[in-house]
């Protein structure tokens, strides 16, 4: 009987470490026919249409923070998961390559958080950009070239800074969460229906042709009943969306430039991952692996007051070059209900002593988030 269940148990917590090392596996590889792709509409039997608060964001708000009218989005839901929004690229012509250049430029500065700051100095960790654009652009693409540190940037935290170890936010890690990010993230937010919705955390990860980002649940936030929002650019992405439990079976979508993607009710704890990146085919040598709506510069005028700018020639020749074969994603987080504080110094001492004598008793932890989406493996493979 106990053999039975442990069996059982192997077998069910296959399921989604089965297709993620599918999507993974690189020789040969994959069959990407069962992944769900939105940017076809309704051809999949799970898909359907969903329509959005339309009348709450102004148009013009909508305009100045890069997106499209909220009623000529292309947002979809999935059978299954309740709560779950996906919207298809709802980005004005253009304004994504401002979002691009935010990760690239300005996000991985002080007083932001990145995974160089880890085994870096201060000095060393400054004006990252500035010490990669020139060799960026100067750069051919044999791969012996010594890597910039735009090319080491794995992930940057803004707002309340996760904290990778304890695997929590607190009071004390802290910086001013950027306006533009936290205006967009609003405008999403309340479009899907949650208008009290404050950006507080974001996590950024840059994504290269054989990183990958392990399963996980984001359950560090303290209120779970506001959403979490997840904004792609770049080369596309196998994303696979589990159930509340590790083992539970799990839908493959691509996540494409310029695709959002909403986790909120129901779906806020799914378990999840990025098993691969998929880098556009080139079909001749000369054409360049960007996709075209990253191509596009704002056909737009820009208002007065638009959050989003025009990105400068200079600027975008290195993002543009950084992005044939990157992906960034953003995730941006509420961390605290309203009227909600941090637990307390002791509150927060119990609850990791708790947490830790029980993956020890557990053995793996399967909470854990690896925050390594390099090839260096994430425990997946
Ligand atoms: C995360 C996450 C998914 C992605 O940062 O928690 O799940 O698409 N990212 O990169
Ligand atoms: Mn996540």
């Amino acid at each position: 009987m106990a053999k039975m269940a442990a069996s059982m148990l192997e077998h069910g917590e296959d399921a989604f470490r089965k297709l993620f090392k599918f999507y993974k596996r690189r020789n040969p590889p994959p069959d990407f026919s069962e992944v769900i792709d939105f940017s076809k509409g309704l051809k999949h039997e799970k898909v359907f249409r969903t329509e959005l608060s339309s009348t709450a964001v102004g148009e013009n708000e909508a305009h100045k923070a890069g997106l499209q009218p909220v009623r000529e989005w292309k947002a979809f839901g999935l059978k299954g998961y309740p709560g779950f929004i996906f919207i298809s690229n709802p980005f004005l012509p253009g304004s994504q390559q401002y979002w691009v250049k935010q990760c690239l430029k300005v996000y991985p500065q002080k007083p932001n958080v990145c995974n160089l700051d880890m085994h870096m100095t201060a000095a060393e960790t400054e004006n990252i950009w500035e010490k990669s654009s020139q060799l960026l652009r100067s750069k051919g693409s044999g791969k012996r070239e010594p890597k910039t540190l735009l090319e080491k940037l794995r992930w940057v935290t803004l707002g309340y800074h996760y904290n990778w170890d304890t695997k929590t936010y607190s009071a004390e890690h802290h910086t001013p969460f950027p306006a533009d990010l936290h205006s967009v993230s609003k405008h999403v937010a309340a479009a899907c229906g949650f208008p009290s919705f404050t950006a507080e955390a974001g996590i950024l990860n840059y994504y290269h042709s054989d990183s990958s980002l392990g399963i996980h649940v984001d359950e560090s936030e303290l209120d779970h009943t506001q959403p979490l929002l997840s904004f792609s650019f770049g080369q596309s992405a196998v994303f696979l969306l589990g159930g509340t439990k590790r083992e539970d079976p799990a839908t493959a979508m691509f996540m494409h430039s310029g695709d959002i993607m909403v986790m909120s009710g129901h779906s806020r704890l799914l378990y999840h991952a990025v098993p691969r990146i998929v880098p556009r085919i080139v079909p001749t040598p000369a054409a360049t692996p960007l996709p075209p709506c990253l191509l596009q510069g704002p056909e737009w005028s820009a208002p007065e007051d638009s959050l989003v700018r025009r990105v400068k020639e200079e600027d975008w020749e290195v993002c543009a070059r950084y992005m044939q074969t990157s992906r960034v994603n953003m995730t941006v987080r509420q961390v605290l209900g309203l009227g909600q504080a941090f637990p307390s110094e002791e509150t927060r001492t119990q609850t990791l002593s708790t947490f830790s004598k029980d993956s020890a008793e557990g053995g793996e932890n399967i909470n854990t988030k690896k925050r390594k989406n390099t090839s260096d493996g994430y425990g997946e493979s």
